[in-house]
């Protein structure tokens, strides 16, 4: 599946993955499984660059091998998967003529990439026919059986923590090899994520000290016991972006200090969930801020801090 040139770019190129900062062991583990040809899923919680790295590898195998994405939804169909069969036109013309057979996405991966987002967001019937072409190479659709002779890698996403989602079944997992991705390392990575992937507005300036501030307090935010779900690095690019645009509203060319603790509440309340034991006392928005005040009294108080975390 992977062909020769593929094969030696992983083995050769250190750090194929460019567009995902740090992470080594995840990417290392992402060449091994492309080298086997084994199917994946990159697990983790939202925001930390699943989807990144899925299109870096699409990126790395280039144009010529297929890589289809399907996004898992609720909605999503075995039909919009698998192709679907006119019962009708299947009589006249047979169930696998052209014009009764309207084959659905998995066959545009073909000797490629099938890249499944969000996997645990499908219902089980699309998960139930995705194992049935995967173990034998067949699926029913309506009531025909249905040969799939397709050859694909699949590599999915999904994030454990969704709650509105299905469970995957043990025989559906029981097909992949998992590949756990976390946080950024560390802050310098984080900070370098944030520079080179957030948008830069009109020039504004950001300090290291303000922007290692910003990222110092989601880090501090991802350790706190009473949180049971964290800020994402969506998050540290929120705050970043959108001090900016404070700076920029109030006629300056820096980020100061009280540019960022305007936004903390509209960038951080929604993304992070307190746990059921504190959940009663208080609600995200005074929790956000009491934290922020107990914290980041001001810029230099980080420099005593920042060296007892990450
Ligand atoms: N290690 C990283 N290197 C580079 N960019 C990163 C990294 N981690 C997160 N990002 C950035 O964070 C943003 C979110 O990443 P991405 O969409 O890939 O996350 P995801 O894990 O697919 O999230 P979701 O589960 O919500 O779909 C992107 O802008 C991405 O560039
Ligand atoms: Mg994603």
């Amino acid at each position: 599946m992977i062909t020769k040139e593929i094969r030696n770019t992983l083995l050769k190129e250190k750090d194929p993955f460019t567009d995902i900062l740090g992470q080594g062991k995840v990417k290392q583990a992402v060449k091994s499984a492309l080298l086997s040809d084994r199917h994946i899923i990159l697990v983790g919680s939202p925001g930390i660059g699943k989807t990144t790295l899925a299109k870096n590898i699409a990126k790395i195998l280039g144009k010529k091998t297929p890589f289809v994405r399907v996004q898992g939804s609720p909605d999503l169909t075995v039909e919009d998967l698998l192709g679907d069969i006119d019962p009708i036109k299947a009589l006249k013309y047979g169930s696998l003529s052209i014009e009764a057979f309207t084959k659905g996405k998995i066959f545009k991966a073909d000797k490629g990439i099938l890249f499944f987002d969000e996997l645990n967001r499908c219902p089980e019937k699309v998960q139930n026919a995705l194992l049935q072409v995967l173990e034998e190479k067949k699926a029913t659709i309506g009531s025909y059986d249905v040969d799939f002779d397709i050859d694909f890698i699949f590599i999915g996403t999904m994030n454990p923590e969704d709650t509105s989602t299905e469970k995957l079944s043990d025989v559906l997992l029981d097909r992949f090899d998992l590949i756990y991705m976390h946080y950024p390392e560390n802050i310098n990575i984080e900070k370098d994520i944030v520079v080179s992937k957030g948008k830069k507005i009109d020039n504004i300036i950001v300090s290291n000290k303000l922007l290692e501030l910003m990222i110092y307090f989601i880090r501090l935010l991802r350790e706190d016991k009473n949180l049971e779900k964290k800020p994402s690095v969506r998050a540290s690019l929120g705050l970043y972006e959108r001090s900016q645009s404070n700076a920029l509203l109030n006629n300056r060319k820096n980020v100061t200090f009280d540019d960022i603790k305007d936004v903390i509440i509209s960038v951080l309340a929604h993304r992070v969930r307190l746990k059921p034991s504190i959940k009663y006392l208080q609600n995200p928005e005074d929790y956000i801020s009491s934290q922020f005040e107990k914290n980041i009294v001001d810029s230099d108080v980080l420099e005593e801090k920042k060296g007892d975390l990450l």
